[in-house]
């Protein structure tokens, strides 16, 4: 059978598609901008089909009803990252978190600990070879379409064909629904003075032809507007947003002085706005790679002058680092934080830095202020990057630099950039913790 008769007998609707799933199966998606939401939607139209479907992801920007208090008898949301549509279920108890670092997803799908029974994707439409092309994200989709028992597909004419590890024979996939839908977007980030006096402190630790990692959240982006005057960058990241563009097509970013893969842009998922999908769609410049490779240490080490900059939610006083959880509520995950700050610490040319940054204080719910930096993380919070792992921390009032330090250092080396309407509460507290002088 020719691959278009192949493609054209296994195209269905959404709703015949998702008959394919049954009670107790795992159904995974690809996520982010690649969650195919026409899929999603069916699935949970469906629900009084199912009982115990476990769903499970990394990132959505959907509407996450599978997780809502209604759903349980059919859905058991278990996220290997949350987001803000999905965190509730877990603090109610219905669903579920399993800690997972990014780069190790692919191996646990290929090992059958992440064993999949239903994985649904969002792809192109297949090309004159019979090939389909993920697009915004290869990093574990190439292999859930692999591993699966079962792999549904939305055919979204609006999917960019991105080069690299991105291609997919119709052959892999058992179910097509055609569609036409804009990808999901992510609004610019809000930046202000403090997101910008967060990026010029990064800056200084940003020579030229410096190779970047930018994490998810406001101030990676605020970073890239600080770094308009560096020259000849390069990008090894696992996601990339808006502010990229900017950069590349100021000239600043060129990958020329790249020490692996040069004069490409690496990447393993794009979230941004249309703006970035267009850019990156068939870009010789631009390469998506799965996470396995992306994100892997070893091979994140392989880069020169490696600047990986993240996020995070607090840091204790020993440079603990906490990204993910809000005391005992389930935030985000771990993503790719650890596997940067790691490939940072092994880099070859022994250039590598790991920046942490972060506004140094946050309004609670309540409307209360609170200091990011703390002398113990919050009860029932988890500890993202260890304090063997952590290098630099950043706010807006400077660089606190805690590798290789004692933990009276770390600690006087943070407070020195806490917000100043908390330091004299934080030196009090420096002093009872290590019953010595600030
Ligand atoms: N105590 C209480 N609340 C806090 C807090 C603290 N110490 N720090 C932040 N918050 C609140 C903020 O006020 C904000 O509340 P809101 O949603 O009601 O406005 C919320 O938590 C999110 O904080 P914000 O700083 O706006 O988050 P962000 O979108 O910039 O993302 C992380 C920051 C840390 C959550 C994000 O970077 C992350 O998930 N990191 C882990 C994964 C990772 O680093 N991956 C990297 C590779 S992509």
């Amino acid at each position: 059978m020719s691959w278009k008769e192949l493609y054209y007998s296994r195209i269905c609707t959404a709703e015949e598609a998702v008959q394919s799933i049954k009670s107790g199966d795992r159904v995974v998606f690809a996520h982010a901008v690649a969650e195919p939401a026409i899929l999603v939607d069916a699935m949970v139209a469906n629900a009084q089909a199912y009982q115990d479907v476990e769903v499970c992801h990394m990132v959505t920007l959907g509407k996450g009803a599978y997780s809502k208090p209604e759903m349980q008898e059919h859905f058991r949301f278990n996220g290997w990252f949350t987001s803000p549509s999905t965190r509730d279920s877990i603090a109610q108890g219905h669903g579920d978190f399993t800690p997972v670092f990014f780069h190790e997803v692919p191996n646990y799908i290929r090992k059958g600990i992440f064993d999949i029974d239903v994985f649904m994707v969002m792809v192109s439409p297949p090309d004159e070879h019979g090939y389909c092309c993920v697009g915004v994200s290869s990093d574990y989709t190439m292999q859930g379409i692999e591993s699966a028992k079962i792999v549904l597909a939305e055919v979204n004419d609006q999917v960019p064909v991105v080069f690299g590890d991105t291609f997919v024979h119709v052959s892999k996939i058992d179910k097509f629904v055609e569609n036409s839908h804009p990808l999901f977007e992510l609004g610019l980030p809000k930046i202000g003075e403090v997101e910008l006096a967060i990026g010029k402190n990064c800056a200084e630790l940003v020579e030229d032809g410096a190779t970047l990692q930018l994490g998810i959240g406001a101030i990676p982006d605020a970073v890239l507007q600080s770094l308009k005057d560096k020259k000849d960058l390069g990008i090894h990241s696992e996601m990339i947003s808006d502010g990229v563009v900017d950069l590349y097509e100021a000239g600043v970013i060129n990958n020329s002085k790249k020490g692996l893969n040069r004069n490409k842009m690496i990447v393993t998922f794009l979230m941004g706005s249309k703006r970035l999908y267009d850019f990156a769609r068939e870009n010789p410049a631009v390469e998506m790679r799965t996470v396995d490779y992306v994100n892997n240490p070893c091979v994140v080490a392989q880069n020169t002058n490696m600047i990986c900059i993240n996020s995070c939610l607090a840091v204790d006083f020993m440079g603990q680092v906490v990204s993910d959880s809000i005391g005992t509520r389930q935030f985000s995950g771990v993503g790719g934080q650890v596997d940067f700050v790691r490939g940072a610490a092994m880099s070859l040319d022994g250039k590598g830095k790991a920046i942490i940054a972060m506004p140094s204080v946050a309004t609670k719910k309540d409307g209360s202020m609170v200091s990011k930096i703390t002398p113990f993380i919050d009860h029932g919070a988890a500890v993202t990057t260890s304090r063997n792992d952590v290098d630099y921390i950043v706010t807006e009032y400077g660089i606190a630099e805690l590798k290789g330090k004692t933990l009276k250092q770390r600690a006087r080396n943070l407070i020195n950039i806490a917000h100043p309407d908390f330091r004299e509460q934080l030196k009090e507290e420096f002093e009872k913790r290590f019953c010595a002088k600030f």
